[in-house]
């Protein structure tokens, strides 16, 4: 485990818990965790259980005794980090967006695929059971030829200009460090999902905002401009025809982290907010007139209805944020020796990160954008 932040504690408690509840192929080993800061990453390892720690993550990579990499860095230390665990012949594990561009996120794949090691970025919210249930009725053809996309990414925590830029924290206002602000942050989830969900884009037009024009930097102490995008919304084309509507921003004042998507088909839709994550909103157009109108699935089924819930309790009781990373957790590791990877793969990522990149160049130039595709 290389980074004792956010995700680290998440996926630590995820590798913890996962062979409690699934059967799987192979059991995780917490060998070492990796940060820079000696105290504080021995004080994770004791927490989480982890059975040794490193303070150089080039260490972390060249022991034989680790088989799996997951890292959990801020986005500028994903390609260093990942092509030396590929090198290394290593698993590897790595948190989205797969880097801060396409161009890395190219390299990233290239050294995966030479390496020949399996690997999946975390793109979590593919497995809220309510978000595979959503998929898995797009894939049935419940929702028919569908007709329109729209998802948003609200939060509203960087608003005040006192709050200053860059290192611990952070690190998601300096656009050296994240590549760039709620597109690559935010917004790739929503890409992702919707990729997932409805297949690929090909055009977009995004315009982009920074309300904040400067801020203190944590590392220099110099008031430095923002070059991040504090706000994005853009229009898409999907492949299949549809036309799609995304927006984030973190100044949407009272809204802490409202992912919603919904999804217009010609017999049906569907809508589901992060906010009430185990529900799925169904509106069946083939149900008699006057029974018609939206339901709202408590995807809590047991027994084997709904997708993971039979791994956890009795129907009815739901589970939460943490659980998809268990699933996740669950998936690759099953997913070891087959020919089937665990998606979404460092090449399923590198399409989201293609897509991010057109949205802010058309940011810059105000125009639609074709979007890269992976060969
Ligand atoms: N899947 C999700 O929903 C989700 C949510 C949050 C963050 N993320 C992603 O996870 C990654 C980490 O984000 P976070 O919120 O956990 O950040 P964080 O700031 O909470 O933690 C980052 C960790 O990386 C460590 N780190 C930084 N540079 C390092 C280095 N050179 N060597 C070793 N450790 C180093 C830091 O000390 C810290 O422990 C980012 O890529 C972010 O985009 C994903």
């Amino acid at each position: 485990m290389i980074g004792y932040g956010f995700m680290g504690r998440a996926h630590s408690n995820a590798f913890r818990k996962v062979g409690n509840f699934f059967d799987l192929k192979y059991q995780p080993v917490l060998k070492a965790a990796c940060g820079r800061d000696e105290e504080k990453v021995k004080a994770f390892a004791a927490r989480w259980g982890y059975e040794s720690t490193e303070t150089d993550w080039h260490k972390l990579i060249a022991r034989d005794d680790i088989d799996a990499v997951d890292v959990c860095a801020p986005n500028d230390q994903h390609l260093k980090m990942a092509t030396a665990a590929a090198k290394a012949g290593k698993m590897i594990l790595c948190e989205k967006p797969i880097a801060r561009t396409g161009a890395e996120g190219e390299k990233m794949v290239a050294a995966v695929e030479k390496a020949g090691v399996p690997n999946m970025v975390w793109y979590n919210y593919r497995r809220v059971p309510a978000v595979t249930l959503a998929k898995q009725l797009i894939d049935e053809g419940r929702l028919g030829k569908i007709f329109h996309y729209r998802a948003k990414f609200l939060q509203d925590w960087t608003i005040s200009p006192e709050l200053p830029q860059g290192g611990a924290g952070l690190w998601r206002l300096d656009a050296k460090a994240a590549g760039s602000g709620v597109t690559g942050d935010l917004l790739a989830h929503c890409i992702d999902t919707a990729l997932w969900l409805n297949g690929n884009i090909n055009t977009v037009s995004a315009m982009t905002e920074t309300f904040i024009k400067q801020r203190t930097h944590t590392l220099t102490g110099k008031v430095q401009k923002v070059s991040i995008d504090d706000a994005c919304a853009f229009l898409a084309r999907f492949q299949n025809g549809s036309l799609a509507t995304f927006e984030s921003t973190r100044y949407a004042r009272g809204h802490k982290a409202l992912y919603t998507f919904e999804i217009n088909g010609e017999k049906a839709s569907i809508a589901w907010d992060l906010h009430d994550l185990h529900r799925l909103e169904y509106f069946d157009h083939g149900i008699e007139g006057k029974l018609r109108g939206w339901q709202s699935i408590h995807v809590t089924d047991a027994g084997g209805d709904h997708p993971y819930m039979d791994k956890w309790w009795v129907p009815g009781l739901q589970i939460g944020y943490e659980h998809s990373f268990v699933h996740q957790v669950a998936d690759f590791i099953n997913s070891l020796g087959t020919k089937k990877p665990a998606s979404p793969t460092f090449k399923d990522a590198l399409e989201t990160q293609y897509v991010c990149d057109a949205v802010l160049k058309s940011g810059k130039t105000g125009r639609w954008e074709k979007v890269k595709h992976v060969k």
